[in-house]
């Protein structure tokens, strides 16, 4: 094989960091000013399908990785107990934001458009724990560290302080949880089938992410002058 697990583990981060710095960069788009109200309205359903995805894809994606993980990956499988702890949070810090809005902030009551459906079966169709890893926490969780690590973020202009603040905070928490992507995606980066399996499960899930990203930033204020980043 080309690369050493290490080597592939590496390739599988910057394709989902790639992703994240092209679509993230305030440079790429024109800005456009909206109807106060329909802001509003673009940037509840925004922060709403957050809340849903910090609860859905932060927690049961995760127990379900501790109940497919073998037993010997205690570690893993704790730390994977505390990443839930801190998505729990991270909807909590949503909820409090559509309440600052006074919008609905409970996910029983979010219908999920088509595509946030897509990620979701993705990462159900997901066999094993480093599979669904490729399709979460080493897929979305790595795009999303653009949203603060990029000097030129995007979400600086689109939200206001304090919700830049929020999802600043939020982000402090992921470097542990992306580490918990890397080391279930090390445990199945030994034979060509396993990589091919983490590469199609990472590149269904982030496709469809990116769509829905790429909408959502839309809808908040702005056009694309330069084309959508694409897989290599
Ligand atoms: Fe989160
Ligand atoms: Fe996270």
């Amino acid at each position: 094989m080309k690369f050493t697990p290490n080597e592939y583990m590496q390739a599988l981060y910057h394709r989902a960091k790639d992703i994240g710095d092209d679509l993230y960069d305030s440079r790429k788009y024109e800005f456009i000013r909206l109807d106060p109200e329909v802001y509003r309205e673009a940037l509840v359903t925004y922060m709403r399908r957050r809340a849903w995805s910090e609860w859905y894809f932060g927690t049961v994606a995760q127990a379900r990785q501790i109940m497919l993980l073998p037993e010997d990956q205690v570690d893993l499988k704790l730390r994977l107990a505390r990443q839930i702890r801190d998505e729990v949070r991270h909807y909590d810090v949503f909820a409090q934001q559509l309440k600052r809005f006074d919008a609905e902030p409970r996910i029983a009551e979010f219908v999920l458009p088509e595509i946030l459906v897509r990620m979701q079966k993705v990462q159900m169709e997901a066999e094993t724990a480093p599979e669904l890893a490729a399709a979460n926490q080493f897929a979305g969780e790595i795009v999303l560290s653009s949203m603060t690590d990029l000097e030129t973020s995007i979400f600086k202009v689109l939200f206001d302080k304090e919700l830049m603040d929020a999802v600043i905070d939020i982000e402090k928490d992921e470097p542990p949880h992306i580490a918990n992507g890397r080391d279930m995606v090390l445990l199945f980066c030994d034979t060509l089938d396993h990589r091919r399996r983490l590469a199609a499960s990472q590149e269904k899930y982030l496709t469809a992410m990116m769509q829905l990203h790429f909408t959502e930033i839309i809808k908040l204020g702005c056009r694309r002058v330069a084309p959508l980043p694409v897989f290599e």
